[in-house]
């Protein structure tokens, strides 16, 4: 298939919704996920023709720089949400909710899930947390906002958990983790992403629960993956976790690019005489008559344009 016509394929693909990733699941076919954050990032994931796209708030760390995810806002998670949703035509869209706007009240947890779909254009929102969510995700699901949960490691938590630590690694906190699983699995989830967890663990999950485990640093045995994209596409390296796997060096290609430029431009090689444009001769000398004349003639006198 050429390009073109892969494009047209894809166009042509019904939007996926939470039920395609529950027949994919079925069908044992594994579901793909990466966030993307603005307008290029969510078309190139969209034409690659991955399932869904989590607008996370791993952002606060890799597009807006914070130190970790705690401080951004619900203005800012929503400004990303809209850019994203111009820009995928088929991908299930996820919105994550940010630190504080679920936690204090599931009054105001409802109000601001139902943004990501009045205001962000998501279909879906997500939530850390276990069982001390459950009945905030319970009142959010009976609005008809589907919800994607998150256990393991909640980087939300990260002060109270003492740092961005694998989690289940003992048999108690895996009986824990198991708990906050079947939990949200009852509140209504309709996934579940398993963040950071042994692949025993996960897999043992992935096999008592009846919606998909998304799995990040939980090995194989799930329903599907998840990766941020900064990090698979080599844009952040403030944190290199183990289970990151680097398809492409973009922020190395990114700086070339910039360093090829300034030389360029120093030396005196861009722009060169197919980046500029040009009048006729005979609208030069005019102006150049009344203007007394220029002593850097345009480059050349073709069709104006
Ligand atoms: O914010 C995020 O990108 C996430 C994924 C790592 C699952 O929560």
């Amino acid at each position: 298939m050429s390009q073109p016509e892969a494009l047209e394929a894809l166009n042509a693909t019904p939007r996926t919704t939470v039920i395609t990733l529950l027949e994919k699941l079925r069908r044992g076919e594994p579901i793909t996920m990466l966030t993307a954050y603005d307008f290029p990032t969510a078309r190139a994931v969209d034409e690659a023709g991955v399932d869904a796209i989590l607008v996370g708030d791993s952002l606060a760390m890799v597009v807006l720089g914070y130190d970790d995810t705690l401080r951004v806002t619900m203005d800012e998670m929503l400004h990303h949400c809209r850019a994203v949703s111009r820009g995928a035509r088929r991908a299930l869209l996820i919105g994550d909710m940010p630190f504080m706007s679920y936690q204090a009240e599931a009054a105001e947890a409802l109000r601001n899930a139902g943004r990501f779909l009045k205001e962000g254009g998501m279909h879906a929102v997500k939530l850390e947390g276990g069982r001390a969510v459950a009945d905030t995700i319970r009142k959010i699901v009976a609005a008809g906002i589907p919800v994607l949960g998150h256990v393991g490691l909640t980087p939300q938590s990260r002060h109270a958990m003492g740092g961005y630590l694998v989690q289940g690694r003992t048999a108690a906190s895996a009986r824990g983790l198991l708990d906050d699983a079947l939990a949200l699995e009852g509140a209504g989830c309709f996934a579940v992403v398993v963040e950071s967890v042994p692949a025993q663990v996960a897999a043992h999950l992935t096999q008592r629960l009846s919606v998909p485990t998304i799995g990040i640093g939980a090995g194989a045995q799930v329903g599907g993956q998840v990766l941020v994209l900064h990090d698979m596409l080599g844009l952040y390296d403030r944190l290199s976790p183990r289970f990151v796997k680097r398809y492409a060096a973009l922020g190395a290609e990114m700086t070339e690019a910039a360093r090829a430029y300034r030389r360029e431009v120093e030396a005196g090689i861009f722009p060169g005489p197919e980046h500029a444009y040009t009048m006729t001769e005979q609208e030069w000398r005019t102006f150049a008559g009344e203007n007394g004349g220029c002593r850097a003639r345009p480059v050349s006198f073709g069709r104006s344009g």
